[in-house]
């Protein structure tokens, strides 16, 4: 058993939430978060302490710096740090994507993991180790009609991760992955119940999880995929 500790954003659905119960039977300690209050309850009575769920939109600074302070004084400098959360916008090309829109997926795709690394930095580079995956997609690497927003906010997250892993230089690694396609209420949105083609969330979890405990200071700055994916 480990005494590792995790942290998740977007934790309450999709791939943050499959990834829960894998870790916690490996003895890890799981500190997560995201912005549906009646979820994060629910999640934290069926993980209780040490396990910590809590309420914070990685889009606003303050709530980051705050969730990030938490998890430093509950469990110490975490081991791994899973950028997960992100938002996809309805299907349109960009001109009929409203500036509104547009700047709600840059501040949580983008601004969010760029806030979670600069608020968890500088205590994991002091320990001198850990590991910081920031989700990217196939979307992150190639492009498709009607999602110009989203491909942008991955693409970005490719460049802000391999230019942050010449910056640790790779004390800590830091890792844009792909986890694949999977069918989750993101995928619904944008490929309808086509979505239902791809593997559950649950299935998805048991080849990430072990491959996301085995990255390390050999990754840093890779653009990877989850396997299978
Ligand atoms: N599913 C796929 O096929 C696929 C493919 C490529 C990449 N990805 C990437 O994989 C990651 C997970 O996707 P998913 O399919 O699991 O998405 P999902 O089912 O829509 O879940 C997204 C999670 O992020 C949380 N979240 C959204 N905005 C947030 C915010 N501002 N602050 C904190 N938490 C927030 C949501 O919880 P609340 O609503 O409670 O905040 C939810 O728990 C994303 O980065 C996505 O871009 C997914």
């Amino acid at each position: 058993m480990s005494s590792k500790t995790v942290v998740i954003t977007g934790c309450t659905r999709g791939l943050g939430q499959a990834m829960i119960p894998l870790f916690v039977k490996a003895g890890w300690k799981v500190a997560g978060c995201a912005r549906d209050a009646q979820r994060l309850t629910d999640m934290s009575k069926l993980h209780p302490a040490p396990h910590w769920f809590t309420r914070c939109n990685v889009a606003i600074e303050e709530e980051v710096a705050a969730f990030c302070a938490g998890v430093l004084e509950r469990f110490g400098t975490p081991d791994l740090v899973l950028n997960n959360a992100a938002i996809i916008h309805p299907n349109a090309p960009l001109w009929e994507t409203s500036a509104a829109d547009f700047g709600r997926i840059i501040d949580i795709n983008i601004k969010g993991p760029a806030a979670m690394m600069r608020h968890l930095l500088p205590a994991m580079l002091k320990r001198g180790e850990g590991v910081i995956v920031n989700f990217s997609s196939g979307w992150g690497r190639c492009t498709a009609a009607e999602v110009a927003p989203y491909c942008a906010t991955k693409y970005a997250i490719e460049g802000l991760s391999m230019a942050t892993a010449q910056d640790t230089g790779g004390k800590v690694a830091v890792i844009p992955v792909n986890p694949g396609i999977i069918d989750t209420d993101m995928l619904r949105s944008t490929f309808g119940d086509n979505a239902g083609d791809f593997p559950d969330a649950k299935t998805w979890a048991k080849k990430a999880v072990p491959f996301f405990m085995k990255l390390g200071p050999k990754d840093n700055g890779r653009p990877l995929t989850v396997p299978g994916g």
